[in-house]
């Protein structure tokens, strides 16, 4: 790569979208009356249809912005990173998050070495770890089995695998429950232990760095609460061995901790934490649905790395995403992208996905140090359908706002209908389509008059449209089609983090308030000093606090 990023804002591409979007009338019932428009805009990723007819969009648009990726170099930086280059240059890493995914026997070279044997190795070990517990042969200090497994870890130690638990809710085993302790506030603690009995619990504390403060004091918070649990009788060393597993790029700090190193899943820094459910990160989730489905769920991020790193630009689903993304942010004005799921079993994946792409994209400097000239990161948000009809889509349909919205939908329902069941996820999917239909139509004044609507209201009931929907669906939600899914949004969140120049594989802006924290505690618990050095504003807040606590 070389060593600084291009601006995008000075390509002849970006001079071509700025005049596109300058001339731009959208007119989504024009395209859409063109069904070779609709044929040509629905594209296939693995088992993804991916539907982008609904997007404000021309087929000059189109050509600009595939023009802006090949001006900035955006598949040599794919490729870059599939070959292990150094491309997080703010942390001198790999970002390899692909070769946790690869089969055995495939080649993926970090740093001199084939990463690929190293990544099927722990696999085998969490494998093995998953179905000990499963089958009841991983026991606790009292020769129980395991009952409740609960994972502690934050942000990307804990969403992924929290999304994919609730997302793949038909593969759990029965009998075998998960929990998932992530905040520092101690009520999630208490929450997530109330009803647990010790003697069948097992912990797995989830850290890359292992030195991350919610998760190290919840980890000490559940060591306290299951030592007084099982009693005087237990030995505390062998109690801590038989149910505290932990996951971590640090096993030095995991073994200080007093986990048994024989019980510790290792794996790389060129593993980004929001890009890790992939990795050892997922041993929960491994327990949760077993070893054969968890290969399945790694066999669908493939299939969707194969698709972003070989299909051409205008079949590639993920980089065209990305790059409608681009338009959307950077030229016609979008602030932010909402993700839709008709599937209730996805309703963590959009808080999932506000780790990957805005702690991904959200950043101010490029990945040389230069500040970027144009909007970076837009603010990803969402929830189920058809709850968020409910809600929040009347800003969609009518607001002032532009916000472009994934639509995500599944051809077959999550439980089989049995005889006489009225086929209720029919009417779900009716839902879904008429929701992008009526944002992409809209409802003109004369078509509200038609209905017979009093004059003085055709105003408030009519619909502009010409509000842009994407439109992916799968056969249904399986283990192979969330790969895919999480996949594509890894992929289209480095499309655009590539045409900005930034580096969407560090994490900067999370350091400051981390440090602060560390002042501030001292200052909380009566440190006078620690109390006059902070600012005037945070001491009030101090006094409120120590005014109002209850001894
Ligand atoms: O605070 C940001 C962050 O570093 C995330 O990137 C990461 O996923 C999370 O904290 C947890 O970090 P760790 O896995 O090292 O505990």
């Amino acid at each position: 790569m070389s060593a600084s990023a291009t601006d995008p804002t000075t390509t002849d591409a970006w001079a071509r979208l700025t005049e596109l979007a300058a001339g731009y009338r959208p007119d989504l019932r024009g395209a859409l009356a063109d069904a070779d428009w609709v044929r040509k805009s629905t594209l296939q990723a693995a088992d993804l249809h991916v539907d982008l007819s609904k997007n404000l969009l021309t087929p000059d648009v189109w050509r600009a912005l595939r023009a802006l990726a090949a001006e900035i170099g955006v598949e040599a930086r794919r490729d870059a990173m599939f070959a292990g280059a150094h491309i997080n240059s703010t942390e001198g890493r790999a970002v390899l998050h692909t070769a946790l995914r690869q089969p055995e026997g495939a080649v993926v070279m970090a740093d001199g070495d084939d990463v690929v044997p190293a990544v099927h190795e722990v696999l085998a070990r969490v494998y093995a770890f998953a179905d000990k517990v499963r089958s009841g042969e991983w026991t606790g200090a009292t020769g129980r089995p395991i009952a409740t497994v609960v994972n502690i870890g934050i942000g990307g130690s804990d969403l992924g695998p929290v999304m994919a638990y609730e997302a793949l809710k038909p593969y759990r085993q029965d009998g075998l429950e998960c929990r998932f302790i992530s905040n520092i506030d101690p009520t999630d603690a208490a929450e997530k232990l109330s009803g647990l009995d010790p003697e069948t619990t097992l912990f797995v504390v989830s850290s890359k760095t292992f030195g991350t403060l919610e998760t190290l004091t919840n980890a000490r918070l559940c060591r306290s609460w299951l030592l007084d649990g099982l009693g005087a009788g237990v030995d505390r060393k062998d109690a801590v061995a038989k149910h505290f597993v932990a996951v971590s790029t640090a096993l030095d700090k995991v073994a200080d901790f007093g986990i048994d190193p024989d019980n510790a899943f290792g794996f790389w820094d060129w593993v980004g934490g929001r890009y890790s459910v992939d990795s050892a990160i997922g041993t929960t989730l491994a327990v949760a649905i077993g070893p054969e489905r968890f290969a399945e769920l790694l066999a669908g991020f493939h299939a969707m790395d194969e698709h972003f790193r070989t299909a051409p630009l205008e079949q590639n689903v993920p980089a065209q995403m990305g790059l409608l993304n681009i338009w959307y942010t950077n030229f016609l004005g979008a602030h932010t992208h909402a993700v839709l799921p008709y599937s209730q079993y996805l309703h963590r994946f959009p808080a999932y996905l506000q780790q990957l792409t805005m702690e991904s994209n959200g950043k101010g400097v490029r990945w040389d140090g230069s500040p970027v000239t144009t909007e970076t990161g837009e603010v990803f948000w969402g929830e189920p359908g058809t709850n968020g009809q409910h809600a929040f889509y009347q800003l969609i349909h009518q607001g002032t706002r532009l916000i472009p919205a994934d639509f995500i939908g599944f051809a077959n329902p999550a439980h089989a209908l049995k005889d006489g069941d009225v086929d209720v996820h029919e009417l779900f999917l009716a839902n879904f389509f008429a929701q992008t239909k009526a944002l992409a139509f809209g409802k003109t004044p004369d078509e509200v008059r038609a209905e017979g609507t009093a004059e003085r209201l055709v105003p408030a009931r009519t619909f502009t449209g010409n509000r842009p929907t994407t439109s992916i669906m799968a056969p249904a939600l399986t283990p192979s089609v969330l790969g895919q899914l999480i996949a594509l949004y890894e992929h289209i969140t480095f499309t655009q983090g590539a045409v900005w120049g930034i580096d969407s594989f560090d994490q900067w802006g999370v350091e400051l308030g981390k440090q602060l924290a560390l002042q501030v505690a001292p200052a909380i618990a009566g440190d006078r000093s620690a109390l006059d050095a902070q600012d005037a504003s945070t001491q009030g807040l101090i006094d409120y606090y120590h005014q109002h606590r209850k001894a």
